[in-house]
């Protein structure tokens, strides 16, 4: 970079409300790191036409994710925040990549056969996403990319797309090795599976405090052990150890009390952010503002890329 700064660089889709654990595993780590990197947080708005083919849906969450960035605490004036579809050097590098790789090579995607195997179309563009990902990555030499473990394999695949383009075009992208923050673990849902929208297990990021509380509610506990396992995975995600040691002595075996103190915990945590969300909300040209400049910038910067990547493959006389 210019300035000398790394950069970080990550996106979700806004395929439908967010919930924690998008955020302990994605966008966290990004807010936490993002003024000291040069940062572009993307809505992955190509991504999610993969499983969404609602117009009125589609332009409702990716309005959503926005708002859910900057109410997360994301500055407007330390990253750029743009959208995936408005830089279309994202589907062009895409393309090329999808050129270089092959069938057998991208079958092997887990998410793709999780996400078959769980009944969702089989369409070309959940076949070709990882590829689509490598673009979003590559194509602004990124350094870091925080993500949960469930995308650890996409960020293999950019890897590959870079070495494959590397090899036959010459030098051209930044092996991505070592992007992958090592500490982010899978955020277990409210079944102690992975959480995620698909297996309705979630606990929605800047739901209403009644939502928050039925989806505590519905956490599964065992009868067996002294400790819910499933609640207590969720709560050390806002106290440390040590401090709840004492809350889980107290209430050994009461499992309804602790999961009122993990409402009213998860309550103050969400409470500022969903404060800060509603200011955002309530001014909307000044979201549109902060979007117009963001996709402006990706977009430019998108395009010195192509330019080379172009200029390597003959795409020009
Ligand atoms: P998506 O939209 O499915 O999820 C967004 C982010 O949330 C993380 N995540 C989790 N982390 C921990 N525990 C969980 N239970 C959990 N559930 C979801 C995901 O790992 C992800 O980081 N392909 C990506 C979006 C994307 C992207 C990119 C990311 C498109 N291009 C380029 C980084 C760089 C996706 O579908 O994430």
């Amino acid at each position: 970079m210019s300035n000398g700064k790394k950069r970080l660089l990550t996106g979700l889709q806004p395929s439908g409300q967010l919930h924690i654990g998008n955020y302990f595993g994605a966008l966290k780590p990004f807010i936490d790191r993002h003024s000291e990197f040069e940062s572009m947080l993307m809505v992955a708005d190509y991504h999610a036409l993969t499983s969404l083919k609602n117009p009125a849906e589609l332009k409702k969450n990716t309005l959503d994710v926005v708002l859910d960035y900057l109410g997360a605490g994301l500055d407007p004036k330390e990253a750029v925040i743009f959208r995936q579809s408005e830089v279309s050097q994202h589907t062009e590098l895409a393309w090329i990549f999808e050129c270089l790789v092959t069938v057998p090579f991208l079958q092997q995607a887990h998410s793709y056969k999780d996400k078959v195997a769980k009944g969702m179309e089989a369409n070309a563009g959940l076949f070709n996403y990882p590829m689509l990902m490598a673009a979003d990555i590559l194509l602004y030499d990124t350094d870091l990319v925080p993500v949960g473990k469930d995308q650890a394999q996409h960020i293999e695949y950019a890897r590959e797309a870079a070495s494959k383009f590397n090899n036959a075009f010459g030098e051209t992208f930044k092996d991505p090795k070592g992007i992958f923050l090592e500490e982010v673990a899978t955020v277990p849902g409210t079944d102690g599976q992975k959480m995620s929208k698909s297996y309705g297990n979630t606990i929605p990021l800047f739901g209403t405090k009644d939502e928050i509380s039925k989806a505590v509610m519905r956490i599964v506990t065992d009868s067996s052990g002294e400790r819910p396992a499933n609640v207590y995975s969720i709560h050390r995600l806002l106290k440390s150890e040590a401090e709840l040691a004492p809350l889980y002595e107290e209430k050994k075996g009461k499992y309804k009390d602790l999961k009122e103190a993990l409402i009213e915990d998860l309550e103050s945590f969400i409470a500022p952010m969903r404060e800060r969300r509603e200011r955002y909300a309530s001014d909307r040209p000044a979201v549109d503002a902060i979007l117009k400049e963001g996709n402006e910038k990706a977009r430019s910067q998108a395009e010195a890329k192509m330019k080379v990547v172009r200029e390597k493959i003959g795409l020009t006389i």
